[in-house]
């Protein structure tokens, strides 16, 4: 596969609610193993677009490509052999995890790879391990969600999406739910994730975290890129004024 078969292109991407346009002509690109930090004002329509990227939701306008794999605008929902081949590529974690409550640890990580992929389970499970190994929870397989604290059910959730081999991660402000050091796990995961090669776009409110480790730094402001650039630029010499003010309320 070459180069671009691991790139996200966006074009004139646009979304609407009802009357409301949430989405107005959204347009970047990420290369493999790029880390993007998507931030601004709560409503700017950050979920939405991660949502739009993962086949979650239909739109209104413009496309998104997924290496070959396109989205197009309308009103049935792209093919599902498609939106399958995306979230196999890109894998999404949300803030609340949404892991299955009835299935184990191991079992959250191999349901995926057995069921869709038709892996068989004896190597779904060894994979699962080395994954759970990786995020610091070897000694839980056995466990149900429910007896783990927020930030090893975000590790769980991590592992659940990576066992999908994806080489891209869709992360919509996993670490808003966390206490500050089960965040800081949750982040270490995701820094090594990074080191390794994986391509990240990270809806964040850690402005710490994403001026430190992200490539790129996008500003949605009211469901248009206002912003999108290196974090030393977009943070000290921002080119709009909403960057200002928002930077100004989250910082303080
Ligand atoms: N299913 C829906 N139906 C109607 N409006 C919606 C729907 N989902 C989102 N919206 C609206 O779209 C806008 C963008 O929502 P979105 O959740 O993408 O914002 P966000 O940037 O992720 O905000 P936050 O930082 O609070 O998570 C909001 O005004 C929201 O009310
Ligand atoms: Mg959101």
């Amino acid at each position: 596969m070459n180069k671009d078969e691991f790139s996200i292109e966006v074009e004139d991407l646009c979304k609407r609610f009802g009357h409301r346009t949430i989405l107005h002509k959204v347009a970047f690109r990420v290369d493999r193993g790029e880390t993007v930090a998507i931030i601004g004002p709560s409503g700017a329509g950050k979920s939405t677009l991660l949502r739009c990227l993962n086949g979650l939701c239909n739109f209104d306008g413009g496309t998104i490509r997924v290496g070959s794999l396109v989205l197009r605008s309308g009103r049935r929902p792209a093919p599902f052999a498609t939106l399958r081949q995306i979230r196999q590529r890109l894998g999404m974690i949300f803030q609340d995890f949404q892991l299955f409550p009835h299935l184990t640890v191991l079992q959250n990580v191999t349901e995926a790879p057995i069921h869709v992929l038709g892996v068989a389970r004896r190597d779904a499970e060894r994979q699962a391990q080395a994954l759970l190994d990786r995020v610091g929870l070897a000694d839980h397989i056995h466990a149900f969600p429910q007896q783990l604290s927020g930030g090893q059910k975000q590790r769980v959730a991590i592992a659940r999406a990576l066992a999908m081999n994806p080489f891209g991660l869709l992360c919509d402000e996993i670490t808003s739910a966390l206490d500050p050091e089960l965040k800081a796990e949750v982040l270490a995961v995701l820094e090594g994730l990074r080191r390794d090669g994986m391509t990240l776009i990270l809806v964040t409110h850690e402005m710490a975290f994403a001026q430190r480790v992200a490539d790129r730094i996008i500003v949605l402001v009211d469901g248009e890129i206002v912003e999108d650039g290196p974090p030393a630029r977009v943070f000290r010499t921002p080119e709009h004024p909403r960057t200002t003010r928002f930077l100004e309320q989250v910082l303080l």
